[in-house]
């Protein structure tokens, strides 16, 4: 088999090479990352016996990038995106172009290639819901134009389903450690802030919200399970470990000796509804979630209380 990555510097894609033996019959892999946090590291110790390894550093932006690969590509996994749902209120101009064009290059070579594709979407879709949602939920709500550009991608998708054999996974919040995680998305910056001993900003009123999480160890066997399984479906799937209020998830913090320091805070994103999003469409695969989100928060504490 040979696959293409992109994006696998970030947070979910360099926890997929961490793993890469999981793809049974992986011969050949192609990664392209144009690096935007400069974390080139996650690429050390990748040499492999088994499975041939090219890394092309550039932009996907660029058209003529996925002409470097001559190869026929089974299955195409697309991580690369700007990802950071509250910066896209302050750069909306450059993640709408950032993200869609390079989604738009990425479906071309897959019809071009005949390649299957995982789609990375998001729960952020929902937006605003009073009652649990599942994949039937037509009046989709996303918050952000990350949300929006993610919303946009399905639909394009969906355009040209005639063309492409893909899947489209609607992925909770990450949660859990990697060499390339960063520390925007709530766990990791609550995590950060407990260790700092610095205040974490909660939303007016949203301590007892619901939102989706993904244990970053579900999310990698989600995708191994999907490529193994061959499930290419042309469906959309949520995928998460659970739905958590930000109280849940500051009483797991707090249960491994930590104190928290609370500040309430205004925020264009954050000051969204409560929703919960059910995975019971994934799980009739038989797919086995792992339980909760304790051992994720523990080993970040763990990893990072060396510093205060
Ligand atoms: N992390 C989460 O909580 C989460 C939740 C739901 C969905 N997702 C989606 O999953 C996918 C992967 O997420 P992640 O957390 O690993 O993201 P990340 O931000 O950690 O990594 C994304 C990678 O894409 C690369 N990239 C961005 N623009 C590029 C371009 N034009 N050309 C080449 N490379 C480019 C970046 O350099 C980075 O290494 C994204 O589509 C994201 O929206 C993530």
């Amino acid at each position: 088999m040979k696959m293409l990555i992109t994006g696998p510097l970030g947070h979910i894609g360099s926890e997929l090479l961490n793993t890469l033996k999981k793809f049974k019959n992986l011969k050949k892999l192609y990664l392209i990352d144009s690096a935007r946090s400069n974390n080139l590291n996650v690429l050390f110790n990748l040499k492999n016996r088994n499975i041939k390894i090219k890394f092309i550093y550039g932009n996907l932006l660029d058209k003529k990038i996925l002409n470097q690969i001559n190869d026929k590509i089974d299955v195409v996994i697309h991580l690369a995106s700007i990802s950071n749902a509250e910066e896209s209120f302050k750069i909306k101009k450059l993640i709408y172009f950032n993200n869609f064009e390079i989604f738009k290059n990425i479906v071309r070579f897959c019809i071009k290639k005949k390649s299957k594709l995982i789609h990375l979407s998001s729960t952020s879709v929902y937006g605003k819901q009073e009652f649990l949602v599942d994949e039937n939920c037509i009046s989709l709500q996303p918050q952000s134009p990350y949300a929006h550009i993610k919303l946009m991608e399905e639909r394009y998708l969906k355009k040209n389903k005639k063309k492409i054999n893909f899947i489209t996974l609607r992925f909770g919040t990450i949660t859990g450690v990697s060499k390339g995680m960063r520390f925007h998305t709530a766990v990791n910056k609550f995590c950060l802030n407990t260790i700092l001993k610095v205040q974490i900003p909660i939303w007016n009123d949203a301590i007892d919200q619901f939102r989706p999480y993904l244990s970053l160890s579900d999310a990698v066997r989600v995708i191994q399970f999907i490529v193994a399984k061959n499930i290419f479906n042309q469906q959309t799937y949520n995928i998460l470990t659970g739905n958590y209020t930000v109280r849940q998830i500051l009483q797991i913090i707090k249960k491994n000796n930590y104190e928290i320091k609370i500040k309430k805070v205004k925020s264009p994103i954050l000051n969204q509804n409560s929703y919960k999003v059910s995975r019971h469409k994934f799980e009739k695969f038989r797919f086995k979630f792992s339980k909760n989100l304790n051992k994720d928060i523990k080993n970040t504490l763990n990893l990072l209380k060396g510093i205060n």
